[in-house]
This record gives C-alpha cells, sequence and structure tokens, in this order.
C-alpha cells in the first residue's frame, strides 16, 4: 500500500530537492509506493502546480499520486508521515531563532490540522526553523499525538560532523560513525565525537585516538558544524537545501526502517529527562531506532566540558520556548 508523505514548503528550495528524493524511493526504500501531498500558501499555488507539473514529467514509478494544495486540511488528509517544512529562512547575519515569530504561528496553526486529520500515528518530522521549538508548538497544539511521533531535523548536523571528522582524516564518510549532536538546531549545539569512531583496515578505532589534534577537535571541528548553516547562506546566499532534503530522507528512512546495528543518529525529540536535560524540551539525542520507534542512547559518559556544553544549550531553548509563547500572545 502506498505511504502518504506530507511535504510543506513544497514550492520552495528544500521542497524542490526534496519530494523528487522521496518518489524515488530515498526516503522510504526503492520498494514503497508513496502518495505526495505537497502544501504550500496561495501566492506560491502556482509554483506549487509547476512542481507537481515536474513530478508527472519525471515518471517516477514509485509515485502513486500527487496531491498539490493551498489548502492545510486536504493536505494533512490521511498521512502517515508529515515533513514540516514551510517557513521562512533567515538571510546572512540572522539567528535561526530570529524567524521565530514568522514561523512559530505557522506551527500552532498546523498542529490542529494534522491533529484532526493525519493518519492515525503518522510521524512528523519539522523542518524549518528554529526547528526544536517549532516541533515543540506543534506539539503542545497537538496534544492528541503522541509525543514520541513529534521530531525535528538535527541529522543534517550530525551529517555535517561525520563530514568534517571524513575531510580531516581523509576517509570515506561512510566509515565514520556515533558523533552526537546534543541540544538545539542552532550555534548552541554542542558536536560531540567522544564517542565516535571510524572503520579502518585495523578495525574500529575511536576518533579522538586517530586525530589527536585535541585543539581542532575542542575548537574548529566545533565552531565549523555550528556555524555550517551560516557558511552556506553566506556561499549562496541562500540557506542549505539539498543536503537538509537529504538528511531529512535520513532521519525519516533510519525512524522507519531502523538504524543499522552499533550505528546510532542525532534526532530532535521530546526530552525524558535521559542525561538530565529538563522534560519538556525538544532536543537533539543520539538515538537508535527499530520497528519505527527511536530510543535515547543511554548510558554514555559524559565530561565536565560537554556536560556545560549540553547544559548551554538546553538553556537557551528553554528561552526559546518562553520567547515563541510571547510570539504567540
Ligand atoms: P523557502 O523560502 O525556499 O521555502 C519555504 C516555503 O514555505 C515557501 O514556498 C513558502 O511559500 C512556504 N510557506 C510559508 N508559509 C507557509 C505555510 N504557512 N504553510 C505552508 N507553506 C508555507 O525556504 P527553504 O530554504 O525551503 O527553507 C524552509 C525552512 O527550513 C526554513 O525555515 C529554513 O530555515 C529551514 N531549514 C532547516 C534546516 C534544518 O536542518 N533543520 C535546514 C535548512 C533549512
Ligand atoms: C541550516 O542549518 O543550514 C539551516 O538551518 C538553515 C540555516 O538558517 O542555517
Amino acid at each position: 500500500m502506498a505511504v502518504r508523505v506530507l511535504v510543506t514548503g513544497a514550492a520552495g528550495q528544500i521542497g524542490y530537492a526534496l519530494v523528487p528524493m522521496i518518489a524515488r524511493g530515498a526516503m522510504l526504500g526503492p520498494n514503497q509506493p508513496v502518495i505526495l501531498h505537497m502544501l504550500d500558501i496561495p501566492p506560491a499555488a502556482e509554483a506549487l502546480n509547476g512542481v507537481k507539473m515536474e513530478l508527472v514529467d519525471a515518471a517516477f514509478p514509485l509515485l502513486k499520486g500527487v496531491v498539490a494544495t493551498t489548502d492545510v486540511v486536504e493536505a494533512c488528509s490521511g498521512v502517515n508521515i508529515a515533513i514540516m517544512v514551510g517557513g521562512f529562512p533567515r538571510k546572512e547575519g540572522m539567528e535561526r531563532k530570529d524567524v521565530m515569530s514568522k514561523n512559530v504561528s505557522i506551527y500552532k496553526a498546523q498542529a490542529t490540522a494534522l491533529e484532526q486529520h493525519a493518519a492515525p500515528n503518522c510521524k512528523v518530522l519539522v523542518v524549518a526553523n528554529p526547528a526544536n521549538t517549532n516541533a515543540l508548538i506543534l506539539k503542545e497544539f497537538a496534544p492528541s499525538i503522541p509525543a514520541k511521533n513529534i521530531t525535528c531535523l538535527t541529522r543534517l548536523d550530525h551529517n555535517r560532523a561525520l563530514g568534517q571528522i571524513s575531510e580531516r582524516l581523509n576517509v570515506h564518510v561512510g566509515d565514520v560513525k556515533n558523533v552526537i549532536i546534543w541540544g538545539n538546531h542552532s550555534s548552541t549545539q554542542y558536536p560531540d565525537v567522544n564517542h565516535a569512531t571510524v572503520t579502518t583496515k585495523g578495525g574500529e578505532k575511536s576518533v579522538r585516538e586517530l586525530i589527536a589534534d585535541d585543539k581542532w577537535l575542542n575548537g574548529e571541528f566545533i565552531t565549523t558544524v555550528q556555524q555550517r548553516g551560516a557558511a552556506i547562506i553566506k556561499a549562496r546566499k541562500l540557506s542549505s537545501a539539498l543536503s537538509a532534503a537529504s538528511s531529512a530522507c535520513d532521519h525519516i528512512r533510519d525512524w522507519v526502517l531502523g538504524t543499522p546495528k552499533g550505528t546510532w543518529v542525532s534526532m530532535g525529540v521530546y526530552s525524558d529527562g535521559s542525561y538530565d536535560i529538563p522534560p519538556g524540551l525538544i532536543y537533539s539525542f543520539p538515538v537508535t531506532c527499530e520497528k519505527g520507534e527511536w530510543s535515547i542512547v543511554q548510558g554514555l559518559k559524559i565530561d565536565e566540558v560537554s556536560r556545560a556544553k549540553m547544559d548551554a544549550t538546553a538553556n537557551e531553548l528553554a528561552e526559546e520556548r518562553s520567547l515563541a509563547y510571547s510570539c504567540l500572545a
């Protein structure tokens, strides 16, 4: 049976990169038919229809239908997976929370439509910024959707961290695993390599053993990952799109189909108090997934430096939550 996948903001630049990936099976596998539901706002209706025309022209074997609409109820009806990209991106010189007032009200409004019209057990991924806080608002205004079904994208940051290690060591990115992004998809996020490993001819080696340069690992590596979104905006004059779309596919694929044995990924999920992160925030943790459910990896040793960075990004999320509520008031 075809899986119905909603993409909001589908006429935008991430949407344009994402929908062909979904239709080709990059998200749900090469044997899973899909029906795409694409939502945008009326000023983008003509462009949205153009994307629909291109999807028809691409003759994707797995694509069993396309709904392109500006009606949020029609868009959400019966969807099994909802990828929430709709909103406004930041421009050069802005922080992601600077788009809060524009975007957070969208997530309050769309929460209700999803709650009332999506398929039971719909899995939600929020991409639009500020991603963690938009996801939290969506969760709070859709109380009947289980908290475990609402997540936000930090897989892009996770993949960026893998990419930096792979470039530094001149190894293939597929051989690097188990970095962690803790916290907010913002410049306070903490990219943690303390548990990361590389598969080498001599077996599995820790990244800290292979890169003896602590100054780089504790400094430039972290800031490069934290600031990568801004660097892309500076270079492209537009925010990341192909890497965001690809990471969104990775996030849903691993959530639905499972993470490989011995590997974890980073997902923004509702905190249950693990690692003393306050419950009630959508915070990025290391997770493994099995049978469509994520679980936070438990028992990792946290040193003092990491603790401080994990708390700082949690504090920012608590501040963002207050700011979001003041924007909605
Ligand atoms: P874009 O401006 O190209 O596209 C966004 C689309 O959303 C537009 O077509 C717009 O009309 C539409 N839209 C606006 N309000 C809407 C609403 N109420 N309902 C449905 N659609 C609506 O932007 P983009 O580059 O595609 O980025 C989208 C969002 O994703 C931004 O907030 C950006 O900051 C964020 N982003 C997040 C990550 C991440 O890793 N979490 C990565 C990249 C971008
Ligand atoms: C990113 O990380 O590339 C996105 O969140 C876009 C941005 O504003 O940085």
